[in-house]
């Protein structure tokens, strides 16, 4: 049994993994021809995005059918292969529960609309007239998240597009099916769970406008949240030591996150936040540019590692998802100094307390798109605020300067296997154009050198195995005298870790409280660190991690 501590996860997007029929589209069958590669890396589960019955609007996490498998993607027959070889070859798959919403064209959805009054309750419908929503709340893709059904004279409430309807979990009848949903995965011995955007499913009894925001104060950690997740765990049996589940958790807070994975609390084993994704957001705003706050991305990480270490919670630690841009582009150097950035990046993760996820082809460091036209995005959420940037009246070219940076397609496009066409992703036209850069970054590229990106994540997720004080240490803060470094320190009875990483393109050198000269080098992105007494010098980008027994 793998114990999440210790265990590193490896998020694959199928749609963009590897393609073995040339529809263009990534498979399951993709997904068994590379489970080599995946066990080479090191990692213990494999963290799936939805491939369930969709019409993929926004690539699956619109779901029509829970339990069946989209064509697209393959057979049930398919993933219990998958299931089988990645088992014989000791890794475990986590599946994405989607159960804030279903699509629009899921049975219960249009049996609501059909005008069974069963159905509606399974959703948010509110009497209304056209042209006057119950609230002002903002949906997440844009505009607001009421959507109008002329026929029912109702209104639905969609926290994303409006083919995504949130579903009412005040209602124990949807509680009950979702746990179904839960059993007959698990059944088929799915053991790892992601639940999307899951703080979210509790919503308040009375809605009314939000003068200050989006909406998202009322129904965010909502009212009932942790008495939900707890009902749920508890009924499918989910606090099982084998069975691993994380929670995506928008907006959410330390406390919350304390609450949703302290052991004694019996929800979930780990959570996702992204306020250290938010450091470059003008005002809080993703559609407005400005370089990123580095003192703030230092603080939020040394307040969230001590909080939740405090409160024994426990987080998955991360740069990088399908919704995010690459981190090499975002807080590296994806040019001259990409290897060593993206090394540098995944140091700070992987030496952390929490689980380590690694996105697919962040372990090659693959960096954003760079598109040049609209005709090549695909998410539906660029796609959008295409048009409502252009509505504020914002030129072009500056449209285009902020999704280069914040479009989702950024982390989507085809996952790089060699340096030939498509990057040895799909025989057939790919659905999202393959970078450029494959022809220089691949994995073909990276198996062949002993120095590559993938041999340095190799060798950090093997790192978190063997030493207890990565997986179980505490963690404080170091406050070194210099801006551009970040630092902090694990310590368990005897072992102490230390990490520095220089966030600069500049030769660094830091001093700190300590002697460092009897303390032995576990890993560096340079052949050479310089350390004299209580000194380091970091190269640019450059990242130690030094450690000490006794
Ligand atoms: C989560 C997913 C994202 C999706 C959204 C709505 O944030 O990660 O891709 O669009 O939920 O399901």
């Amino acid at each position: 049994m793998q114990n999440f501590k210790k265990s590193c996860v490896y998020q694959i997007y199928p749609k963009s993994f590897m393609d073995t029929d040339g529809d263009g589209i990534g498979d399951l069958r993709g997904i068994i021809e590379k489970l080599d590669y995946l066990k080479k890396l090191g990692v213990d589960y494999l963290w799936l995005t939805p491939f369930f019955v969709s019409p993929q609007n926004d690539n699956g996490y619109d779901i029509e059918d829970y339990c069946r498998i989209d064509p697209l993607f393959g057979t049930m027959e398919d993933l219990d292969r998958l299931i089988l070889e990645a088992k014989d070859r000791d890794m475990r798959l986590m599946l994405d529960m989607v159960f804030n919403h279903t699509s629009t064209r899921h049975e219960w959805f249009q049996r609501a609309l059909a005008g069974e009054k069963k159905y509606q309750d399974y959703y948010f419908f509110q009497d209304g007239t056209a042209g006057s929503p119950p609230t002002n709340w903002q949906s997440k893709f844009g505009g607001n998240a009421w959507e109008y059904v002329k026929e029912l004279g109702k209104y639905y409430l969609h926290l994303y597009d409006v083919t995504q309807a949130d579903l009412n979990w005040e209602n124990k009848n949807v509680r009950e099916e979702i746990k179904n949903v839960l059993r007959f995965w698990k059944e088929k011995g799915i053991r790892g769970f992601r639940f999307d955007v899951i703080n979210l499913v509790s919503k308040p009894t009375v809605f009314e406008d939000d003068e200050e925001g989006d909406g998202r104060r009322f129904y965010t950690d909502g009212p009932r949240i942790h008495e939900f997740l707890r009902e749920i765990v508890e009924d499918t049996g989910l606090d099982a030591e084998d069975v691993v589940t994380v929670g995506e958790m928008s907006s959410t807070t330390i406390d919350h996150c304390i609450h949703y994975t302290n052991p004694r609390e019996k929800q979930l084993k780990m959570c996702f936040n992204f306020h250290h994704l938010k450091v470059d957001y003008k005002d809080g705003d993703k559609w407005s540019l400005m370089p990123y706050d580095f003192g703030r991305l230092k603080k939020i990480f040394h307040t969230w590692q001590e909080g939740i270490a405090g409160g024994n919670g426990w987080n998955a630690v991360f740069w990088c998802n399908h919704d995010q841009p690459r981190a090499v582009s975002r807080f590296g150097d994806d040019g001259v100094h990409r290897k060593q950035s993206a090394k540098m990046l995944a140091t700070v993760i992987h030496g952390m307390r929490g689980t380590p996820f690694i996105y697919q082809g962040e372990e090659i460091g693959m960096t954003n798109a760079y598109f040049k036209d609209i005709s090549q995005y695909r998410d539906v959420e660029s796609l959008h605020y295409f048009d409502i940037l252009k509505e504020q009246g914002k030129k072009e070219e500056d449209i285009y300067r902020i999704l280069k940076e914040r479009s989702r397609d950024n982390a989507r496009t085809p996952m790089q296997w060699d340096g030939e066409e498509n990057g040895g992703f799909t025989s057939g036209t790919p659905w999202l154009s393959v970078n450029k850069n494959c022809r220089e970054i691949n994995v073909k590229e990276s198996l062949a050198d002993s120095d590559s990106i993938f041999t340095y994540y190799q060798k950090l997720v093997e790192l978190r195995k063997q030493y207890e004080v990565i997986s179980d240490g505490s963690y404080e803060p170091v406050f070194v005298d210099n801006q551009g470094i970040m630092s902090y320190k694990r310590a368990l009875n005897e072992e102490k870790l230390l990490v520095f990483a220089n966030f600069t393109g500049q030769e660094q050198m830091v001093k700190q409280k300590e002697n460092l000269d009897d303390w032995e080098i576990l890993l560096s992105n340079y052949k050479y660190v310089t350390i004299n007494g209580d000194r380091v010098t970091l190269e640019p980008f450059g990242a130690v991690m030094l450690y000490r027994k006794g």
